[in-house]
């Protein structure tokens, strides 16, 4: 593997959860494959779990961490070619790339959306720029578009939780006051259709996310009818694709609640974190035997370690 910015870099996903299974079971089974190696976590966004979850996975391989939070410690970076630097920005991304791959054998980074401009968003412009001059891999700890390391370690949480062969997922909308990316939902549709999976989408009419990466699933805009016998459902926020950036709805009977769970299969509750209480779920159902949310966060860093393992593979 050569880089990790979307669920289309995985070539073949079933290899990849049983490297993960295996890796899990043994966490530290490898804890020399990255001796002397450095990996380089940037951040332009808060986090928590995929900023520990990837240190962790790193240091299980023994490798070298070094993070940054590139928006208020580093210089503020020039993207666009052939521009008089006038402005705020001091450096050039074609030297930050080219300098940081000096220190760093792996480069990883989150940068949100703007959520303004679409097209630049869909150019996912900061993780590409550093792809095209960066001289080693690059692993998106979540972009403008993508979040992949989170759906790997959902594709693996559900592998653990499935009863059936064929298990039903439902992705479903729910309330959120802050206009929020589409990038957990994007990855998770992706990698839901690499899976032996009947998955369905449902939303309230006009939350339609990218046609180009829903095309072929199902979408229910009654989420009651969506959620009738379902065995895992996966909640999240994403704001307006087509009136790009907006928040359209924030009607509370989208949240995830008893009234709803009831119709299913003794459905398993999972979400990506961080979640607002009573607003995408309630306490009760967050709460209950059914939510599997602490598990799907320690799962990312087995996915981050699977990622992590792959790429050293391929540099050693
Ligand atoms: N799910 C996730 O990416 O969490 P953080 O934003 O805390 O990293």
């Amino acid at each position: 593997m050569k880089k990790y910015t979307s669920v289309d870099d995985i070539l073949n996903l079933n290899e990849l959860l049983n490297l993960a299974k295996k890796i899990k079971a043994n966490p530290l089974s490898n804890k020399y494959l990255g001796k002397d190696k450095t990996i380089g976590l940037l951040f332009f966004n808060p986090s928590l779990r995929t900023r520990l979850s990837t240190q962790k996975a790193a240091r299980n391989l023994g490798m070298d961490c070094m993070v940054m939070n590139l928006n208020t410690e580093g210089w503020t970076l020039e993207f666009e070619d052939g521009t008089v630097m006038d402005g705020i920005a001091s450096e050039h991304i074609k030297e930050a790339a080219k300098v940081i791959s000096q220190y760093c054998d792996i480069i990883a980074i989150r940068c949100f959306p703007t959520l303004r401009d679409k097209e630049k968003d869909e150019e996912e412009t900061v993780i590409s720029s550093f792809v095209k001059y960066a001289t080693v891999p690059v692993i998106s700890l979540e972009g403008a578009t993508e979040h992949p390391l989170q759906a790997l370690a959902d594709a693996l949480t559900i592998e653990e939780y499935k009863k059936t062969e064929r298990p039903k997922v439902v992705l479903s909308w729910a309330p959120h006051p802050k206009a929020l990316p589409q990038s957990v939902s994007n990855s998770f549709v992706k990698i839901m259709k690499k899976m032996e999976v009947d998955f369905i989408i449902t939303h309230p009419e006009g939350y339609e996310l990218n046609p180009e990466i829903t095309k072929g699933v199902p979408i229910e805009y009654n989420q009651e009818k969506a959620f009738k016998n379902a065995d895992f459902i996966y909640a999240k926020n994403w704001s307006n694709y087509t009136n790009y950036g907006k928040i359209i709805s924030e009607d509370p009977k989208w949240t995830i609640s008893k009234r709803q769970m009831e119709l299913t299969n003794h459905a398993r509750f999972m979400h990506c974190l961080p979640v607002r209480r009573n607003m995408i779920v309630n306490d009760d159902i967050l709460d209950s035997e059914a939510s599997i949310v602490i598990p799907e966060a320690n799962n990312r860093t087995y996915s981050a370690q699977t990622i992590l393992t792959k790429i050293l593979e391929r540099l050693i």
